[in-house]
C-alpha cells in the first residue's frame, strides 16, 4: 500500500508543472510541455544532499522563461538586475514593485519546471516586517510567483522569519547587495577580512534559523563561499561566489552575451599583495555571443530592405486570385494599372544618420 502512494507521488511530481497548475493566469500558448521534473524546495535540499550542482537563471519575459523551461534549470529568478538589463535604469533601486510584477506576471506564463523566484525591489521589505509581508503577498498574488529573494543579513532576520511563517519561500542573499551599492561604496568583494568573513558566516545561520530555503552568496572569496556551505543545510547559490557553492546562478543576458554595460557583475577588489593596484574581478562567463548574432540580423534586415530584396513577393508575400484583383481595378475605374518596382535610392549610412 505504502509503496503504491510513494510511486503516485513520484507521478504527480513529475506530471504537475506550473504550466498545468496556471489556467487562468493568462495564455499558456508556446509553453514546452517539459519532461523536466517540478522544482519543489525538497527537491532543492536533496540536490543539496546529493552535491548534484543547482541551476539558476535569471528571466525577465516569456521568451527567456520559455528558454529556461526547455532546459533543466532548477530555479527561474527574475532578478532585479530587470531594472538595468531591460530597462536601462542605472541602478537596481529605481525599480518598483509594480514594474517588477509586470514582469514576473510574463515570466510566470512561460514558467513551468523551474521553481519561479523573484527580487523584491528596493525599499519594499526593509521598512518594515509588515511591508514585507504586504509587498510579498502582492508578488505571489499578482506576479504569480513561487517564493521571493530579499537581499541583507541579520537585519533582515525577521522578515525571513515573518514570510516564512505564512507559507512564502523566501531565499535570501547576502555579501555583495547590489541594492546597496552606495552604502557599500560601489559594488564590492565582501568577506575579505576575517571580522567580515565572521559576520556572513553569522548572517547565513540566522537566516537559515530563520526559515529561508536558500542563500545567494554574491561576490566572496571561493574559500568563504565553500565554508558558509559546508556549514548550512540549506543550498547555497553563489555569483561570483567559486564553485564550492551548491549551485551558480548567472544574469540572462550576461550568459548569452547581450549586455555589456553591467558594471555590477565586474567588482573592484584591492589586493594586499599588489597595493595601491585596484584589479578588476570578472566573475561572468559569456556561454554565448547573442550579441553578435543580433548585429548580424539587425544589419541584414536594414540592408535587405534598402537593396529591395525583402520582402520577396513569391516567397514572403501574400497572393490574390486574378479574377478578384482585375474585378478590383475595374471597380476603381484603372483596368490596366501594373506595377512597376521603382528604382531603389539606397541611402547612406550619413543619409540615414541626418534624416
Ligand atoms: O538581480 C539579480 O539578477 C540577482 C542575481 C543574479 C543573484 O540578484
Amino acid at each position: 500500500m505504502e509503496s503504491r502512494f510513494i510511486r503516485l507521488d513520484v507521478y504527480l511530481r513529475s506530471r504537475c508543472t506550473r504550466q498545468d497548475r496556471n489556467d487562468g493566469h493568462g495564455s499558456r500558448q508556446g509553453a514546452p510541455s517539459t519532461p523536466h521534473v517540478k522544482t519543489t524546495i525538497g527537491r532543492l535540499l536533496s540536490l543539496r544532499t546529493s552535491k548534484t550542482p543547482i541551476t539558476v537563471l535569471t528571466a525577465y519575459d516569456y521568451p527567456t522563461a520559455l528558454a529556461c523551461s526547455a532546459h533543466p534549470v532548477d530555479i527561474t529568478l527574475v532578478g532585479d538586475s530587470l531594472a538595468q538589463v531591460c530597462l536601462g535604469y542605472p541602478s537596481t533601486t529605481h525599480l518598483s514593485l509594480d514594474e517588477m510584477l509586470h514582469h514576473c506576471r510574463a515570466v510566470a506564463r512561460g514558467s513551468t519546471s523551474p521553481l519561479l523566484i523573484a527580487d523584491m525591489p528596493f525599499g519594499t521589505y526593509a521598512p518594515s516586517v509588515s511591508d514585507a509581508v504586504k509587498s510579498a503577498v502582492r508578488m505571489v498574488q499578482e506576479g504569480h510567483v513561487e517564493g521571493v529573494k530579499l537581499e541583507g543579513g541579520e537585519e533582515t532576520v525577521e522578515h525571513v522569519r515573518a514570510l516564512t511563517k505564512i507559507g512564502i519561500p523566501v531565499m535570501a542573499h547576502i555579501g555583495l547587495l547590489p541594492q546597496r551599492h552606495v552604502s557599500l561604496s560601489g559594488y564590492k568583494v565582501q568577506g575579505r577580512t576575517a571580522q567580515s568573513a565572521s559576520t556572513l558566516l553569522r548572517a547565513a545561520h540566522a537566516l537559515e534559523d530563520a526559515g529561508a530555503f536558500s542563500i545567494v552568496l554574491e561576490a566572496m572569496p571561493a574559500l568563504l563561499g565553500a565554508y558558509i556551505t559546508e556549514q548550512l543545510n540549506i543550498p547555497t547559490i553563489g555569483i561570483g561566489a567559486g564553485p564550492g557553492t551548491s549551485g551558480q546562478v548567472l544574469v540572462w543576458d550576461d550568459m548569452v552575451g547581450t549586455w555589456s554595460g553591467h558594471k555590477p557583475r565586474w567588482v573592484a577588489i584591492t589586493s594586499c599583495f599588489v597595493p595601491p593596484c585596484l584589479l578588476w574581478l570578472r566573475f561572468v562567463r559569456h556561454f554565448a555571443d547573442v550579441r553578435k548574432e543580433v548585429v548580424r540580423g539587425v544589419s541584414g534586415y536594414v540592408n535587405a530592405v534598402r537593396n529591395g530584396s525583402f520582402p520577396d513577393s513569391e516567397r514572403e508575400g501574400y497572393s490574390m486570385d486574378r479574377d478578384e484583383w482585375e474585378k478590383f481595378l475595374a471597380a476603381e475605374g484603372r483596368p490596366s494599372w501594373t506595377w512597376t518596382p521603382v528604382p531603389r535610392n539606397t541611402p547612406t549610412e550619413d543619409a540615414v544618420a541626418e534624416s
